[in-house]
């Protein structure tokens, strides 16, 4: 048992930590535009459901992989379900096991981080377009000023600062740099968030009375059953995954650095909550407000556009706009660069635990690492001089939406069915409240793989009547200047799942 790893420094670092890890983009650019895409107050419902039956049970099973793999000296996925399927099944098929989840941590960890890590970019230049004034010159349409900003390779300074910001906190270790950090930007977060949230609530419409924000509040909020639908329900389950970082490797990689009786149940619980505050709260309230006040209900369906390109709009017709528009662009710098850390540092730690190499160099073959796989997300917009983010898209389809799914199945089923009752025994250790036998029968052994597969199943579904699985897709026929950019980001993502399928398997055996 190697353990000379870190450990968080306090309870409170810790709890600032995971919450920076799990709030995000995710909760203020993603959540926004699911929730108004798929009618508003009708994604809310399933989305509540999925919290219930899958955030929580599997929330609770990678703190304790964490923790459990951190006792070992191990800080990825691959060893860690190893560690625990091998308490159910032979070394061989664990180190399977382990191996496909060492690889899908390593995909989404390297490829989500590879367009989070140019999106971060992008607010961070927003928040000096805000302060300069860049946006606000009502000659020119938002939408036209956020294409020639993509389209510009100022992209590529702003990305390398973040890039940088990144590597040297994680070259600083886990309470000097990450725990530190996570102290300062996330109470900062709040307050951003929380006063622009009051200012959403107390805008009427300058355009239109039938627009208050209280009416944009009411679309959010009013549980409509009538529109429930598939979609819908698909779409809030898998915003559970993506806003609570589960599925990713990044908790349990974080949960790793706990002492072994550390409580684990009560930390996550707060974990999921700070994350739904800042989600529904903060996000839902600042957010969709704000636009429907000066949009309407057409303005607030405008899908991945609507922080960069509806927003800035409301800013420029607002008293003070280019000062809320920079709360608004650095909230989501610093909800976006406490996420991307913990990718890093995911990364960092397979490094450093593998190829045992140092702290201070691994976090610099990272940060390559992410310059060569960023890279093509900013070139596309650049040299095809389109603005459809195809080869992001593409890869965010996969890695950032589908693979986490797969990911989260393997690591309930190892805890509920591999591990079982030593599961709970582990999951209980040093907690304050303990988890009720009844509850982890029910919901990690059954309720929590059941949706998991179930929505897995629904996906792969649409996936293909989409035609994600067709060879070139339908949604780049006629666009040929794209397919190169839509194929390659397939590629990659085969590649490095393959890469790190090898990775891991040599590590548990190494191990
Ligand atoms: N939970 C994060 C979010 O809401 C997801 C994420 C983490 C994405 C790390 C990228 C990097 O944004
Ligand atoms: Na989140």
């Amino acid at each position: 048992m190697a353990n000379n790893r870190e450990n968080w420094g306090s309870k409170i670092g810790l709890i600032l930590a995971m919450a920076g890890n799990a709030i995000g983009l995710g909760n203020f650019w993603r959540f926004p535009y699911q929730a108004a895409k798929n009618g508003g107050g009708a994604f809310l419902i399933p989305y509540f459901i999925a919290l219930v039956m899958i955030g929580i049970p599997v929330m609770l099973v990678e703190w304790n992989l964490g923790r459990y793999g951190g006792k070992y000296g191990h800080g990825t996925l691959g060893p860690m379900v190893y560690l625990q399927a091998r308490e159910g099944i032979s070394p061989k098929n664990a180190a399977i096991i382990g191996a496909l989840s060492g690889a899908l941590a390593f995909a989404v960890t390297l490829l989500v981080n590879s367009y989070y890590n140019q999106i971060i970019g992008w607010t961070l230049g927003y928040s000096y377009l805000s302060v300069t004034g860049g946006y606000m010159d009502t000659a020119k349409s938002t939408g036209d000023i956020f294409v020639n900003y993509i389209q510009s390779p100022q992209i590529f300074i702003f990305w390398l600062l973040a890039l940088l910001g990144l590597a040297l906190a994680v070259t600083r270790g886990v309470q000097k740099g990450i725990e530190s950090w996570a102290k300062l930007m996330m109470p900062v977060l709040y307050i951003f968030g929380i006063i622009l949230a009051i200012r959403a609530l107390t805008l009427g419409s300058p355009i239109n009375p039938d627009w208050s924000s209280l009416k944009g509040l009411n679309y959010i909020w009013n549980p409509d059953f009538t529109k429930l639908n598939w979609k819908a329900s698909l779409a809030a389950a898998g915003q559970i995954f993506f806003t609570l970082s589960i599925g990713m490797g990044i908790i349990a990689n974080y949960a790793s650095y706990l002492k072994p009786d550390d409580d684990v149940v009560v930390s996550s619980l707060a974990t999921i909550s700070l994350n739904e505050f800042a989600e529904i709260i903060l996000g839902g309230t600042a957010v969709i407000p704000i636009a429907y006040a000066f949009l309407g209900p057409e303005g607030v369906n405008k899908g991945v556009g609507l922080s960069f390109i509806a927003l800035p709009n409301v800013f420029r017709s607002m008293a003070g706009g280019q000062i809320f528009g920079a709360l608004w662009f650095l909230l989501l710098f610093f909800a976006g660069f406490t996420s991307a850390i913990a990718m890093f540092n995911y990364l960092t730690a397979l490094v450093e635990e593998d190829l045992k190499i140092k702290r201070s160099k691994a976090a610099w073959i990272i940060f390559f690492g992410y310059i060569i796989v960023g890279l093509p997300v900013g070139l596309e917009p650049i040299l095809t001089k389109t603005a459809d983010l195809v080869y992001l898209t593409e890869v965010d389809n996969w890695v950032g939406s589908y693979l986490l799914l797969v990911l989260g199945l393997i690591e309930v089923i190892v805890a509920g069915w591999l591990m079982r009752e030593r599961a709970l025994e582990e999951l209980n250790r040093g907690a304050i409240w303990k988890v009720p036998t009844w509850f982890f029968n029910l919901f990690v052994k059954i309720i929590a793989p059941v949706a998991v597969a179930t929505l897995l199943f629904f996906s792969t579904k649409t996936y293909i009547e989409d035609g994600y699985f067709d060879m070139i897709p339908s949604f780049v026929v006629d666009k040929p200047q794209l397919i190169p950019w839509v194929v390659g980001g397939r590629i990659v993502v085969i590649v490095v799942l393959i890469a790190g399928f090898i990775q891991s398997y040599i590590s548990i055996k190494n191990n």
